[in-house]
């Protein structure tokens, strides 16, 4: 009998040159850097330079992902980019990613649910996969975060940054005795009635326009643990596994407290959870494969390991995926 799995060939990230500090920002609006580091952990944001569009940050996190896995566009038949800001409102940033790459082949496409999509996006290519939809996916969390920011409001401005992240996915047919490898399984979740909480005043069938971010913080803050909590323990629920045998906790990168508040509730060791909000801010769809980029950087990462990505966001929706390396 054989098994047929998804698994994570390679992994990239990218980030823009420009990084501006709690100080910086603290020049333009009325904050503190000890405001934003006491109530967020974060110290410092990377922002994409004027003509640096999602696509570009997209593009250079795919490429280093398809370096490390060994393959060219060639052998990709599959892109999803799960962003809140494209590049344009049509044709999605996945196909204008997609041109980038020089391909003609495929199929690519936005998947839209703000801070998870990640998430979200590392669950369906892995249906897709596991369906025979598709046999290798670029999945990409992709952002310019900040270009949907109003500079005037210090409640949401100070909290966001830009980049992206990057994975390749291949499906395997491989034998029932195979060491198990790849995604286990995933919960998606997500409830339209607290769109209020966390929105952009604006669209293109509304407003006709953009709009800018506007966010409840406290709100959203009540329900965040909450939330991830319950994904997280669906995932073990589903797999049969437990906190005892995670290896790596890579959450959404909102906010410092966000993140202790779900592993403490969660019993996750906090030498087992992935940080990088202190660096990078919130960066919406790329903040989990950016973290999860640096922890297989570094080398934290190593095959075998069970990996649990989470995360929680605009919708609401919240989402986990728990992964064997
Ligand atoms: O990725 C999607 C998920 N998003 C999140 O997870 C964000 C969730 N929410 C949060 O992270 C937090 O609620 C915030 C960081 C946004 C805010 O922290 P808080 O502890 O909930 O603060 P607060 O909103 O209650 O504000 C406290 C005070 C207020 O002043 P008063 O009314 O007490 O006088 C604010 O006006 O802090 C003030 N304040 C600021 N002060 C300096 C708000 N923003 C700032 C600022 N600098 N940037």
């Amino acid at each position: 009998m054989t098994q047929t799995r998804s698994i994570i060939r390679g992994v990239g990230g990218y980030l823009p040159a420009n990084c501006v500090t709690n100080d910086q920002l603290a020049q333009r609006v009325e904050t503190s850097d000890e405001w934003i580091q006491q109530r967020t952990g974060i110290k410092q944001r990377y922002l994409a330079a004027d003509g640096e569009y999602t696509s570009d940050l997209a593009l250079a996190a795919a490429q280093q992902a398809l370096e490390r896995a060994g393959l060219t566009p060639a052998d990709i038949d599959l892109i999803i980019v799960a962003t809140t800001t494209p590049d344009y409102t049509f044709p999605s940033t996945a196909t204008i990613v997609q041109r980038k790459l020089g391909m003609h082949h495929g199929a690519a496409f936005d998947l839209q649910a703000v801070c998870s999509g990640f998430v979200f996006a590392v669950a369906t290519a892995d249906s897709y996969l596991k369906n025979g939809l598709a046999k290798r996916a670029l999945v990409i969390g992709a952002e310019t975060f900040s270009r949907l920011l109003d500079w005037n409001d210090r409640t949401t401005c100070v909290l966001f940054g830009d980049g992206a992240g990057a994975v390749v996915m291949e499906v395997e047919h491989v034998g029932d005795d195979a060491p198990e490898r790849g995604v286990l399984a995933s919960s998606l979740r997500s409830d339209g009635h607290y769109w209020d909480k966390l929105y952009t005043q604006g669209g293109p069938s509304t407003t006709l326009g953009m709009g800018f971010v506007h966010m409840e913080g406290k709100e959203v803050f009540r329900h965040a643990v909450g939330m991830i909590t319950d994904v997280v323990n669906s995932v073990f629920e589903t797999t049969g596994y437990g906190v005892e045998d995670l290896d790596w906790f890579i959450p959404h990168q909102a906010n410092k407290r966000i993140i202790d508040g779900a592993g403490h509730k969660l019993h996750i060791p906090p030498e087992k959870v992935v940080v990088t909000v202190d660096r990078h801010a919130n960066t919406s769809a790329a903040s989990v494969p950016l973290a999860l980029n640096e922890a297989f950087t570094d080398g934290r990462i190593k095959p075998g390991d069970l990996v649990m990505l989470e995360a929680m966001g605009g919708g609401f929706t919240w989402a986990a995926s728990l992964i064997r390396w």
